[in-house]
Order: structure tokens, then C-alpha cells, then sequence
């Protein structure tokens, strides 16, 4: 296959991988496809690529239907190389081509395919593209699923490209959903809840961003491009990313001990991050706390968040004898983190932070935070310095991704 025509001049160029394909620790057993469309305008243009060990085969495939050197733009929407990964092949035969990316993109891609010397444009969110014909218009989409994502929209088809989201992982060689042979919807359901589930704050801030926008066809990264009923697979994003008055019904229990108060300036905007999607914590300074009343919280609630400023290396007050007092006792299924300020080493974090790993807690910890949501901000353990006011604003991060995880689970 070596193009599909989706509209006059638009063409899907991609790759129906029907191998059982390895991804992200997880075997596709249906296989994938990597859609990759040229748009034959004026200033011939393509909107992604396709998995990096396809390179050879998509340059031949690209070439029957556009003279590669006659390409003006190659927009990449997200410097995964199951789709960026055809990228320095067809740049190479493509010379005269800008590539088109966010910024967050433009280091990535130079320094994964060694694109020093290309010319590169950078775009920003709502930023339009003249392709001779037709107008590409860039919605950025961070952490959909990665930083640098974004979609491109082009209005006079009313065609979405929409990368990883709206995809599915299956070898759909009828490449439209309306040619399906099965039912993929449950396929595209599974697609949301391991992919861009863990990251549904950001799947919220996109469909508030295409509300308005006219989309007739979804041309997604993988699977079926969507042109038979495309509102409808937005509809189904938005009731599956719609937590509405969940958070009143999850319990999160903070317990701390201080010093001079800093950590309990941490522990109030942890809170106040918390409170952004409708979780009120319960929070308790251990120094005054009823023991039992923290006690009978802690087994009732969905997450624990514990803290302590360090003295001497070590904690301070009494929320480690508190924990060493739950000993004995299952905390299975709940979440936990630690969190406190420090001066220059901070070791009662960690200390706290394996006294929760021993109760049976599921830690959220940077470990937790890079293999399940892919973020490298050392959001937990929460290690604050002083009361810098520069790191306190990452206390509110931490809070609304804690309480993100007790609502998602
Ligand atoms: C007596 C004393 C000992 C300290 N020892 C350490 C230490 O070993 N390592 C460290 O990172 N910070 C240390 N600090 C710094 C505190 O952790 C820091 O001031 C912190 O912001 C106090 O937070 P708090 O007000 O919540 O107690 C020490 C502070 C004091 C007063
Ligand atoms: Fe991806
Ligand atoms: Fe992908």
C-alpha cells in the first residue's frame, strides 16, 4: 500500500505494522499502525512519520506518490520514534524541507537523529502554517503524552492530526473506521486507559482547546483514521476523562511534624493543589494530633502524605514513631508519599518514605512517576529546600498529581 487518498489532497502514507509489536513494556499483540499523510498542496507536506525500522520502505512509498524533494514542510507532532522515527530518512531526501515542531521538540529531535544543521520552525500554540491551498494551524498538547506533543489542525477538510490521542493499537489495514471489520471500539477504549489516562488534567485542557474547532476526520498516529462519526470519539474522550464530583468521595489524610513550620507551609499548598480537583485532605499536625482519631483516618482513607523536616539527619517530632506505631497493621491499595523540607541533605524524606514502602503502602516516589506517567520532575518524595518559594510552587504539582492518582485508581 502506498497511499490512501482521505480527502482531495490529502493522503494517509503510513504503515500497518501487523507484527506482534513491543511497546512501552507491553506486547501489541494486534499489532499497530504508524499513520504518517502527505498533504499534495502547493508546498507538498507531511504530517509525521513512521516507526524508525520502516525508514527505507516509507521513503519508496512516499516517493510514488511526491518527488521527495519537492516537500516544503515535515511537521512532527511528537519525537516518539514510532513516529518521528522515518525522520532523518526522509529529511535527507527531502532537503529542501523545514521541520516543524514545538520548541520543547527542536532539541529533542537534533540531538535523538543528529538534525544539527537542518532548519527547523518553531512553532507556538495557535500558530498557522500557508501550505499553498491549504492552512496548518498548532495546538499544543503537552504530556499527550509526552512534553513536546502537539497537534495540527488543518480547517478547509476540517482534519484533526491528532498524534497519539484518539489512536488504537491495531493493524487496521482498511485504514477507516467506517471499512472496520470488527469492533474496535473496546480496542479504543483500552488505548485511553493505558496511554493517556494517567495523563487526563492535560486530556481536559485539549478538549476544552478543539471544542470549537470543526472536525470532520481524526487522523490519528495509530489505528483507524476516525471519519465516520469523529465527534463522537471526542464525546467518548470527554466522558472518560470527566471525574465530575468523584473527588468528594476519596479520603486523603496528610500527617506531618515540623520544626519552625515550613513543612507545614508544604503541607498546605500539597492541600491546595489537591483542592484543585476536589479532594479536601484531612491534615494533622502530629504534635497535637488525637493518635487514634489519625488512626481511624488513615484506615478509612484512599492516600496518605506524610512528612517531616530533617534534624541532624534524622526526623523530627513524632511522625516516625507514629508510623512505627501502624506496624503490624495493612495499608494494601492505598497510596502513599513523604514529603519535608530540608536544608542540604534531607534525609528524613526517605527515611519517612520507607517506613510507608514497609506499612505496604504503593509508593508514589520519582520512581513511581517516571515508569507510570513518564514525568522526570522530582515531584515525590517531596524534598523542598527551606521554604524556597521557587520549589514551594512544585508542592501544588505534587498535591494535584497525588490526588490524581487516588482519583484514576
Ligand atoms: C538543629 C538543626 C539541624 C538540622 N539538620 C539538618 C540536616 O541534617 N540536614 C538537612 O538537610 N537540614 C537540616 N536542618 C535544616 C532544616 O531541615 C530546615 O531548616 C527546614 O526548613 C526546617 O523545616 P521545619 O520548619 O518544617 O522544621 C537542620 C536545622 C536545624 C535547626
Ligand atoms: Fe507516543
Ligand atoms: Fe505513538
Amino acid at each position: 500500500m502506498s497511499g490512501v487518498q482521505i480527502t482531495d489532497k490529502v493522503y494517509w502514507i503510513g504503515k500497518v505494522d501487523d507484527r506482534e509489536v513491543p511497546f512501552h513494556r507491553l506486547i501489541l499483540k494486534k499489532g499497530t499502525t504508524y499513520n504518517s499523510y502527505l498533504l499534495k498542496t502547493e508546498k507538498p507536506t507531511i504530517v509525521d512519520t513512521v516507526d524508525i525500522i520502516y525508514g527505507r520502505e516509507y521513503l519508496e512509498n512516499v516517493s510514488k506518490i511526491v518527488n521527495p524533494a519537492d516537500i516544503q514542510f515535515i511537521v512532527i507532532n511528537h519525537v516518539e520514534p514510532d513516529h518521528a522515527g522515518a525522520l532523518p530518512a526522509l529529511a535527507a531526501k527531502a532537503p529542501n524541507a523545514k521541520i516543524v515542531c514545538t520548541e520543547e521538540a527542536v532539541s529533542l529531535l537534533k540531538d535523538m537523529f543528529k538534525l544539527h544543521q537542518r532548519e527547523f520552525i518553531t512553532v507556538k500554540d495557535g500558530d498557522t502554517l500557508d501550505i499553498g491551498g491549504k492552512t496548518l494551524r498548532f495546538l499544543k498538547t503537552p504530556f499527550l503524552h509526552t512534553e513536546e506533543t502537539m497537534m495540527t489542525y488543518e480547517p478547509e477538510d476540517g482534519i484533526l492530526f491528532s498524534c497519539d490521542v484518539f489512536s488504537t493499537h491495531i493493524a487496521s489495514h482498511e485504514v477507516f473506521n467506517d471499512l472496520a471489520k470488527i469492533n474496535y471500539i473496546e480496542k479504543f477504549n483500552g488505548y485511553y486507559t493505558t496511554i493517556m489516562a494517567p495523563h487526563r488534567p492535560y486530556i481536559r485542557k485539549m478538549l476544552e482547546k478543539i471544542k470549537d474547532l470543526k472536525v470532520n476526520v481524526i487522523g490519528p498516529s495509530h489505528g483507524y483514521i476516525l471519519r465516520d462519526n469523529a465527534q463522537k470519539f471526542i464525546s467518548m474522550y470527554d466522558e472518560m476523562s470527566n471525574i465530575g464530583e468523584m473527588g468528594k468521595e476519596k479520603k486523603v489524610v496528610i500527617i506531618y511534624s515540623t520544626m519552625t513550620g515550613n513543612t507545614t507551609k508544604i503541607a498546605d499548598r500539597i492541600a491546595k493543589g489537591m483542592e484543585d480537583l476536589g479532594i479536601t485532605p484531612q491534615v494533622f499536625n502530629m504534635k497535637n494530633a488525637d493518635k487514634d482519631e489519625v488512626k481511624n483516618s488513615i484506615h478509612e482513607c484512599d492516600g496518605l502524605l506524610a512528612g517531616s523536616s530533617t534534624k541532624y539527619a534524622d526526623t523530627v517530632g513524632e511522625v516516625e514513631a507514629f508510623l512505627k506505631s501502624l506496624e503490624g497493621e495493612t495499608f494494601k491499595g492505598k497510596f502513599a508519599a513523604a514529603f519535608g523540607s530540608y536544608g542540604w541533605s534531607g534525609e528524613a524524606v526517605i527515611h519517612v518514605e520507607e517506613q510507608l514502602e514497609q506499612l505496604g503502602f504503593d509508593i508514589i516516589n520519582q520512581r513511581y512517576l517516571i515508569k507510570v506517567l513518564g514525568i522526570d520532575t522530582p515531584l515525590f518524595p517531596l524534598r523542598i529546600r527551606f521554604l524556597r518559594e521557587e520549589e514551594l510552587d512544585r508542592a501544588e504539582d505534587s498535591g494535584r498529581v497525588f490526588a490524581e492518582q487516588v482519583l484514576t485508581h
